[in-house]
């Protein structure tokens, strides 16, 4: 029956001259996204329990880069340069002032619309956790309280020797000089290198919540790294539904049921 229906269109389209122009296509094309999308916004309502993972892409419409594509930070710097304990131990100057620079755009940018979507949305749900790979600060700007910063956070610093953090502010390159209070060592950014392991806890907390989650919604992740991958994994083993919100295909889109093909500050505040 099936293939029947598709000989039929396929005769109709190659006898009949059917007039699918660039303009229907370019309609049907939005038809199919708001189908997605209308079906997305009843699952996520449907949904007890829910986890947000966010990548780079989020925080893209408030102005920050991400690392990879065009525009993206890795293009014009090497991340063995600048963001592994190697390139510290090296260049510590460097590396400050890299994280420096971030730093100040990290401050001067606003949470978007994708930001306060997923704030809204924490507030709709009892059980409810936002992994985020990111370390600008804006979730927490933007409202969101029950998050995990996998990656860590740009305003904040850590002891090289001691597990002691601190504060980091926007002097001009104030971390340069800083020093532990607890035992005068090096502080170094309190951010995830390439090379370093995450957070036992952080993991743990992530995985305990994604056992029981029936959705997940991911965006603005490339997947590159491997952690949103893995996560939406397991919780796609254990029964969730996922939705991925990026405007490109990703490993991520692949495993996904939905993937809405858009910019997050668009798409997001339509499923909330
Ligand atoms: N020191 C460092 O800076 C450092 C070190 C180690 C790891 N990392 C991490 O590597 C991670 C890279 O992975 P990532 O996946 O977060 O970033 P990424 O740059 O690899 O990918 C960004 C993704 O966002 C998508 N995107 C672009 N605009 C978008 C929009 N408006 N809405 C939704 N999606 C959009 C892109 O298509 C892309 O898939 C970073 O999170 C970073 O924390 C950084
Ligand atoms: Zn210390």
């Amino acid at each position: 029956m099936g293939q029947f229906v598709i000989f039929q269109t396929f005769e109709f389209v190659l006898f009949h001259n059917f007039p699918l122009s660039p303009v229907s296509i370019h309609l049907n094309c939005n038809q199919a996204m708001q189908t997605d999308i209308d079906a997305c916004r009843a699952a996520v309502a449907a949904a007890k329990q829910v986890a947000v993972i966010t990548g780079a892409g989020v925080s893209k419409e408030s102005g920050i880069p991400t690392f990879r594509g065009k525009e993206g930070y890795w293009k014009e710097n090497r991340p063995e340069d600048l963001a592994t304990p190697a390139a510290f131990a090296a260049n510590p100057k460097l590396v400050h002032e890299w994280y420096s620079h971030r730093r100040t755009v990290c401050h001067q940018a606003e949470p978007n619309a994708a930001h306060r979507a997923i704030a809204a949305l924490e507030k709709q749900k009892a059980q409810f956790l936002l992994i985020t790979q990111n370390v600008d600060g804006l979730h927490k700007r933007a409202g969101s309280r029950r998050l995990v910063e996998v990656h860590g956070n740009i305003f904040r610093g850590r002891c090289t020797a001691c597990s002691y953090t601190v504060d980091v502010n926007l002097e001009p390159e104030p971390a340069i000089a800083l020093q532990c209070p607890a035992c005068a060592a090096n502080v170094r950014p309190d951010i995830v290198w390439f090379g370093e392991s995450y957070h036992p806890a952080d993991l743990q907390t992530c995985y305990q919540f994604l056992h029981h989650t029936d959705l997940v919604i991911v965006s603005g992740t490339s997947g590159v790294v491997q952690i949103p991958l893995h996560l939406t994994q397991v919780a796609r083993e254990r029964g969730a539904r996922v939705i991925d919100v990026n405007p490109d295909n990703t490993a991520v889109s692949e495993l996904a049921d939905w993937h809405l093909a858009g910019p997050a500050g668009e798409i997001l505040p339509q499923l909330v």
